[in-house]
């Protein structure tokens, strides 16, 4: 079996599911459901044995010694993070404690665990760390997408709390030997992305009749990836990767901010048309985010040439997709819209001008 950690997030669960659809190796799943998990994500689930759901937090030790001592994982798949870029600036706290005391508890964990392990086990043995392209910086227009040996230049609390963890996964391997790996991927969108993420929040406020909260000049470029093409990159990975490399996964998918929110506008007035005029009446920008990276690009060819991993999804059938399951969904979004997303629409967007 498997152990995964934040596996009731966005793409923890979508990797949950996948995996689960693709082969029958059970998945501890721990989550310590913070605002963004959600075991609505894996309703589809219950009742599943291959899917063991353990409420707990990654910071916490003795936990993790008895849930690998009990389960003895083959691998440990980490998800678990805070993850949003704008909360990050408000409260960067709770980052630093997950993200870089998270892992590094994990990966003690790990270490300990794996040291037991009989030789051929401890060979098989993989913990895959699951990162982000933020960590190499912003790139200048013209500059060539980011490759595995760039150069990390982390810009928010988010991103070098991300940097600071896979700088740690990198030591225990170098130092202790622990088989690891690590994926740095560019923006995912698709099923159970939280609401306060740019692709679901333009389309939950659109339908609600609320603006579009564009920030800056919207000419912000990000490289989209549909989730579950992730998914299969880590899956990837975890068959065929070696031991101490970093795979950059992205879909070559290069669009500014303002033409994604324009795409959006355009499915939902061919899927859901609104008797006022196009959703596109509804686009304003607001003030920009501090520190706003302004590009972000990929570039995948070494998982390609090595691993052989292609995504599935092009941009246009994935945000088809997309815009489809958040029509199909709305009782999700209502649930996840409790009284604690509200407050932080109320911090995030208030005080921008
Ligand atoms: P998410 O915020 O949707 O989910 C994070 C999950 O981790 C939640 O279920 C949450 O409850 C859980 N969690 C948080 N703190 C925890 C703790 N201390 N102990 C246990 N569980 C905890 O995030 P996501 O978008 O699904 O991202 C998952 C991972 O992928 C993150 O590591 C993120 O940095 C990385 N990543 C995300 C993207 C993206 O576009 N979303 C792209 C590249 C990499
Ligand atoms: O690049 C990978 C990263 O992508 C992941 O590591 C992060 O976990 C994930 O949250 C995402 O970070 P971004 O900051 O790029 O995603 P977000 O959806 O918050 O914003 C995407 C772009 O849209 C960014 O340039 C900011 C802009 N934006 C966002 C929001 C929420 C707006 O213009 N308006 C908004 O209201």
């Amino acid at each position: 079996m498997i152990l995964v950690t934040g596996g009731a997030g966005f793409i923890g669960a979508n990797f949950v599911l996948d995996w689960l659809r693709s082969c029958d190796e059970p998945v501890v799943n721990l989550d310590a459901l913070t605002y963004a998990g959600n075991l609505e994500n894996l309703a589809s689930l219950q009742g599943d044995a291959r899917h063991i759901f353990v409420h707990g937090d990654i910071c916490d030790r003795e936990l993790i010694d008895r849930l690998l001592a009990e389960h003895q994982p083959r691998a440990i798949v980490h998800f678990a993070a805070e993850s949003h870029v704008d909360r990050s600036i408000h409260g960067p706290g709770d980052f630093i404690r997950t993200n870089v005391n998270g892992t590094f508890t994990l990966l003690e964990a790990a270490r300990g665990h794996w040291m037991g392990l009989d030789a051929a086990a401890r060979a098989a043995f993989r913990f895959h760390h699951v990162s982000t392209d933020e960590v190499y910086g912003s790139l200048g227009p013209n500059d060539p997408a980011f490759s595995e040996t760039k150069t990390y230049e982390p810009n928010s609390p988010y991103s070098a709390s991300k940097a600071a963890s896979d700088h740690l996964v990198r030591a225990w391997h170098h130092t202790y030997g622990l088989p690891v790996t690590t994926s740095n991927c560019s923006n995912n969108y698709g099923p159970y992305h939280f609401p306060e993420k740019l692709i679901p929040l333009m389309i939950a406020n659109a339908l609600a009749g609320k603006p579009l909260p564009v920030y800056g000049d919207g000419q912000q470029i990000r490289d989209w990836l549909y989730v579950t093409d992730h998914c299969s990159a880590i899956r990837a990975i975890l068959q065929k990767g070696t031991p101490g490399e970093v795979y950059n996964v992205g879909g070559w998918n290069e669009k500014p901010n303002i033409e994604i929110v324009h795409t959006l506008c355009a499915l939902l007035d061919e899927l859901k048309p609104d008797a006022a005029g196009s959703y596109s009446r509804l686009i304003t920008y607001v003030t920009d985010r501090p520190g706003h990276d302004r590009r972000y690009a990929i570039d995948a060819r070494k998982i390609e040439r090595e691993l052989g991993w292609r995504p599935a999804e092009t941009f246009e059938t994935g945000i088809r997709k997309t815009v489809e399951w958040y029509l199909a969904h709305q009782d999700w979004v209502a649930h996840v819209q409790s009284g604690a997303y509200r407050e932080w629409l109320d911090k995030n967007y208030a005080g921008r001008s």
